[in-house]
């Protein structure tokens, strides 16, 4: 098992990253926190296939341990779900020592982060995040949110976890598709932040999309060690944070403009990278090598790299309400060179039209 820290004062806590650890959340949060009973919120699927095994971690603990099951999907992640959650807590007499324990992808972790939060001004929670996407990326760095039907993770608050358990074991359940869709928030690590990750993903990516155990732990630690890094800078997403954001703005007007039904998050950020990487080589930032590179890695990865036909003046409008965006002049975060990137706090709007 490898355990990583994030150092964030006295909100710091433990990554844990290793085969099995799902049965074994009871006794990682025993040292962490004594809570007074402990509520795993999890998809009916996922509690199907770990809830009975995490459950009885902590109740080997002696804790008094509930399930509640949350329907799947992006739906779920919206303020009715939360007040649902909330009605729920308080028939069980949930205290502020009571703890959450996320059982899923970024849905799961973005929803209960959110409800802890907001639970009687703020309750610990942990994360078990069950997806790539979320081992990598949304169970670490405190970002917690619901939609709302004008955008996406549009309530929320920055809210740390006090521990995330990722047992890269339950990665052997995930359907391929939402598995190289983590696999391009791995790429967008590569290239915002280390070459040589970049490098061993156009190495190994056969042996990867085969879950080999090495190499999928390697890119799994590695990319949570980066993400820690660029939290514990600037934890709030004063600016530098938005290093985080590669892809995403490209990707967030996909998604929004496809109304979240044609491409899973990490499909859109993988047509993000590539737009962004176009769009920097464009405006003489980077060479004609970086677009090439990229592009060519995430198409060995079965990620999609071509734009779907989209009106431009729609995504421009998109763009516009891109949560970076301020006084109307759209950020974007540029690459230079393979392992390292520049935010470019205005965009001119010709240049952003010439790759869509
Ligand atoms: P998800 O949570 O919807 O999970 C994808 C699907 O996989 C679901 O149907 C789920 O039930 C299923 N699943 C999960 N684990 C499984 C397993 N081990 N075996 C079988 N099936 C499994 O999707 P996601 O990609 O994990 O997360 C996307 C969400 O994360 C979005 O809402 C996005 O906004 C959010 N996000 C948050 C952050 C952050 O920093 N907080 C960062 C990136 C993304
Ligand atoms: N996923 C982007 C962030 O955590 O800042």
């Amino acid at each position: 098992m490898q355990r990583l820290g994030i150092d964030l004062g006295e909100r710091s806590y433990d990554i844990l990253i290793g085969l099995g650890l799902r049965k074994r959340a009871g006794e990682f949060l025993k040292p962490v926190f004594e809570p007074s009973r402990v509520v795993v919120i999890t998809h009916p699927s996922i509690n199907d296939l770990y809830g009975e095994e995490v459950a009885e971690s902590f109740i080997a603990q002696g804790w008094t341990t509930d399930i509640i099951e949350v329907p799947e999907g992006e739906f779920s992640k919206n303020l009715s779900q939360a007040e649902k959650l909330y009605d729920h807590l308080l028939e069980l007499n949930c205290d502020r020592k009571s703890v959450l324990v996320a059982l899923g992808g970024g849905v799961i972790g973005d929803l209960v982060g959110f409800v802890a939060a907001t639970y009687q001004r703020g309750i610990p929670f942990i994360q078990v995040p069950t997806t790539l996407l979320s081992q990598v990326d949304s169970s670490v760095g405190g970002k917690t949110a619901v939609n709302h039907p004008k955008g996406k993770n549009m309530i929320g608050a920055f809210y740390q976890p006090r521990l995330v358990v990722a047992d890269l074991e339950t990665l052997r359940t995930l359907p391929q598709k939402e598995y190289r869709a983590g696999l391009a928030e791995v790429v967008k690590y590569g290239v915002i932040a280390d070459a040589r990750l970049f490098e061993f993903l156009e190495t190994h990516y056969k042996e990867i999309l085969n879950l080999d155990h090495k190499p999928l732990s390697h890119i799994v630690e590695t990319s949570c060690a980066i993400k820690a890094g660029v939290v514990e800078k600037d934890e709030r997403e004063n600016h530098y944070r938005m290093i985080l954001n590669f892809g995403h703005t490209f990707g967030h007007a996909i998604e929004s403009l496809t109304e979240y039904a044609r491409f899973v998050h990490g499909e859109a950020v993988a047509m993000g990278m590539a737009r962004a990487a176009q769009l920097s080589h464009s405006v003489g930032k980077c060479s004609e090598e970086v677009p090439k590179r990229l592009e060519a890695l995430l198409k060995n990865l079965g990620l999609p790299v071509d734009m779907p036909s989209l009106d431009s003046s729609a995504v421009m409008e998109s763009l516009y309400h891109d949560k970076k965006t301020m006084d109307h002049k759209i950020r974007f975060i540029l690459v230079t060179e393979i392992g390292s990137i520049e935010i470019v706090d205005q965009m001119p709007e010709e240049e952003i039209l010439k790759v869509l």
